[in-house]
């Protein structure tokens, strides 16, 4: 999406734009490192998008009688308000106080041929910069002759919704990525970090180009070795990264192995009431500091999947959380610490435990006991990341706790970029449901950003889905959750439809059948997911570990408190407070009651919430048997569709891009019969009720 692709196609030769006069020169009087990055990012767009290399020039740099002609020529000119004079000055007091921190603001002056971007800070300026070069990009598609759309620059602001917009990288440092699939790790190669920090420097850009601010670059799962990286081994390495990040404005955190004390620093005791414990993590945390001054913070797993955690000594998360709290508040870093915490070595024939209200449960009791810089980070949805769960009670239930929202980018359960899934509509689902928590109004992206509880820190964080992969996200198309991902962050009021649109006109070019196709495939990939894959929010049915494939019975007798509990009766979990495991309580009134009645639960969730027989009639009017045959059988034909309509690009997109993608939806549709055959078969042996249609099932 950063390819300012001048020499695509384009809807019709009308469109196509002068260069305006500002584009020729672009100024800048401070010198700082992400200023000199939007210098650049300006340079390389703006040449690719008009043909034509600006110059660049440091006023701080020119002598006396060539600022004089500078200041008066047509130019873009970039600064912050206390940096640039020249910037601040072209803007009112009022003005510049539109906007803080991170937003910008960019305003042309069409007479004098000057487009200004002014900020509060660099990282402002950089993202005024990723801003202008995309909306022209997206105008060498408008209708609007060059003059109507310069127009659009008169003044604009922006100003970040979330203030942590944080990538989270799963890679370990032999290579391998937990739950990549894209190829292997850009950051580490065979136990050594990689030479090659252009690949990290570029994927610094994709993200900076979205908006995010921070990146994590350790799996939180940490081992012996990646434990080591608060240490002289690897910290002048990670330093490294810190400043290729930095560059664009983005801020480095480690995953920290909470056993580390112990594991690398010798000590009898990780527990977090211990004072050399506490002195332990003082000095490293010191010395991390010393190498990287702006480092974030840590991001912590603990007691969670096999992972070391304060409950080992009978202490609870916020005693964790708040000695390593300590250990960075000199510092100004943060501790952001994960709830995804449960049981996972429950006995499947235990029906009283409910993995799903592990978190609320775990944390809600804490409430008020975390230190000012710990951040909880808590996944969308209270299970795992399936492609359709209800969404975590633990948002709207902790209102002294700064809380980030978490979700996945890495298709681990939607399709591990082997099938297309657009994951941005099932974010903004997510974002947009009323928990109620102080009335209506309360929804989950006013406490991801902070804003309903007035928390000082908050916002978004996500798994990535890159690797070395040379498309990044093994199937093209999954660049769109990247980029979505990003733009969300940002803004979660942008629509899965802007974004896409967005996503696929910067990609692909503005070719209205492109265009259509693209957006289209996009926008309907999720529910054809859920249409072939486990009904009714009931989740699972994967192959176990690997998740890839349907396997309905995988995981129904493990360990891991993932279960659908068919039988010949009926299916789903009763979470009711009725007759389950209370798990609706969780929500405030006015969702509880919702999903505790079959009358009014979504049908979407109904096997989240309930065990119904299967002849249980939906809101839709089918039953739920036949539910699950015609969305199956639906679901088939759709993924069938998409390989077709993609097969009518050929010629449109580049031939490399287009014959990956034709093949990867083609499996994608012949998987999808697996899916189909596979739950079909199973519901009709156990409920031996035939398919209405008398279709085939095995
Ligand atoms: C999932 C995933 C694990 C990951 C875990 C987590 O369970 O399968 O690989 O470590 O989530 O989020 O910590």
């Amino acid at each position: 999406w950063l390819g300012y692709h001048s020499e695509l196609p384009r809807a019709n030769e009308f469109t196509k734009k002068t260069a305006p006069a500002w584009s020729k020169l672009i100024l800048a009087e401070e010198n700082h490192g992400v200023i000199t990055t939007a210098l650049t990012e300006l340079s390389r767009g703006l040449e690719r998008l008009y043909g034509v290399k600006p110059s660049v020039s440091h006023l701080s740099d020119a002598q006396e009688n060539e600022r004089d002609n500078l200041a008066s020529a047509p130019a873009i000119r970039i600064g912050t308000w206390t940096g640039s004079d020249s910037v601040a000055g072209l803007f009112s007091e009022t003005e510049r106080s539109t906007v803080q921190g991170e937003g910008y603001i960019i305003r042309e002056n069409e007479t004098e041929g000057v487009l200004v971007i002014g900020s509060e800070t660099p990282q402002g300026v950089l993202y005024g910069a990723f801003h202008l070069l995309r909306e022209l990009t997206m105008d060498q598609g408008s209708a609007h002759k060059a003059d109507d759309a310069v127009n659009k620059w008169s003044f604009i602001t922006e100003q970040p919704t979330n203030a942590l917009r944080m990538i989270n990288q799963w890679d370990n440092v032999d290579g391998s990525i937990e739950r990549g699939y894209a190829g292997e790790s850009i950051f580490y190669d065979n136990g050594e970090f990689t030479l090659d920090l252009g690949r990290i420097r570029d994927y610094a850009r994709l993200l900076a180009s979205t908006g995010i601010n921070a990146i994590s670059i350790n799996n939180v799962n940490v081992h012996r070795r990646e434990s080591l990286f608060l240490t002289e081994r690897y910290l002048s390495d990670v330093a490294k990264v810190a400043a290729e990040f930095r560059a664009y404005g983005i801020r480095l955190f480690l995953c920290a192995n909470y056993a580390s004390p112990m594991e690398i620093g010798g000590l009898r005791t990780a527990d977090p009431l211990d004072a050399q414990v506490r002195e332990w993590w003082n000095i490293q945390t010191a010395k991390v500091y010393a190498a990287i001054p702006d480092f974030g913070g840590y991001l912590i797993k603990a007691d969670s999947e096999n992972r070391p955690g304060p409950f080992t000594y009978n202490r609870d998360h916020a005693d964790g959380a708040n000695m390593l709290a300590e250990a960075l508040r000199p510092f100004g870093g943060l501790v952001i610490w994960r709830c995804f915490v449960y049981n996972c070595k429950q006995d499947w024939r235990d029906r009283s435990t409910d993995r799903a209200r592990a978190a609320y449960d775990h944390f809600t009791p804490l409430d008020g006991r975390f230190a000012e810089n710990v951040i909880l980070q808590i996944k969308n949805g209270p299970m795992d990341f399936q492609v359709r769960e209800a969404v975590s009670p633990l948002f709207g239930a902790m209102e002294n706790t700064n809380q980030v929202i978490e979700f996945q980018i890495t298709q681990e359960y939607t399709g591990q970029q082997r099938h297309l899934c657009y994951l941005v509509p099932q974010w903004k689902e997510v974002l947009d449901f009323d928990t109620y928590a102080k009335g209506e109004g309360s929804e989950i992206k006013r406490i991801a950003d902070g804003s309903l509880y007035k928390r000082p820190y908050s916002g978004f964080a996500a798994v990535s889905n890159i690797g070395a992969d040379a498309c990044w996200t093994g199937h093209p198309l999954a660049q769109a959750n990247l980029y979505g991902y990003g733009r969300l962050a940002w803004n979660p009021e942008l629509s899965a439809e802007e974004i896409a649109d967005e996503w696929v006109r910067l990609t692909f070019g503005h070719e209205d059948e492109v265009v259509r196709r693209v957006t289209g495939m996009l926008l309907t990939s999720l529910d054809i997911y859920e249409n072939y894959t486990a009904p009714l929010g009931v989740g699972w049915m994967v192959n176990p570990e690997h998740h890839y494939g349907p396997n309905v019975d995988g995981y129904e007798y493990s360990k891991w408190g993932t279960y659908h509990f068919a039988d010949c009766h009926g299916i789903g979990v009763d979470r009711t407070v009725n007759s389950g495991t209370g798990y609706t309580s969780q929500y405030h009134p006015e969702n509880a009651d919702r999903y505790e009645s079959v009358d009014t639960c979504p049908d979407e969730l109904i096997l989240f919430f309930h065990h119904v027989p299967y002849t249980h009639v939906l809101h839709s009017g089918k039953t739920v048997i036949q539910h699950i045959y015609d969305t199956h059988f639906e679901g088939v034909a759709q993924a069938e569709a998409l390989a077709e309509t993609w097969r009518q690009l050929e010629g449109k997109i580049d031939p490399v891009i287009f014959s990956k993608v034709a093949s990867l939806q083609y499996n994608q549709a012949e998987h999808a019969k697996e899916w189909r055959d596979m739950i079909n078969t199973y519901f009709y042996r156990k409920s031996g009720i035939a398919d209405e249609q008398d279709r085939t099932i095995y």
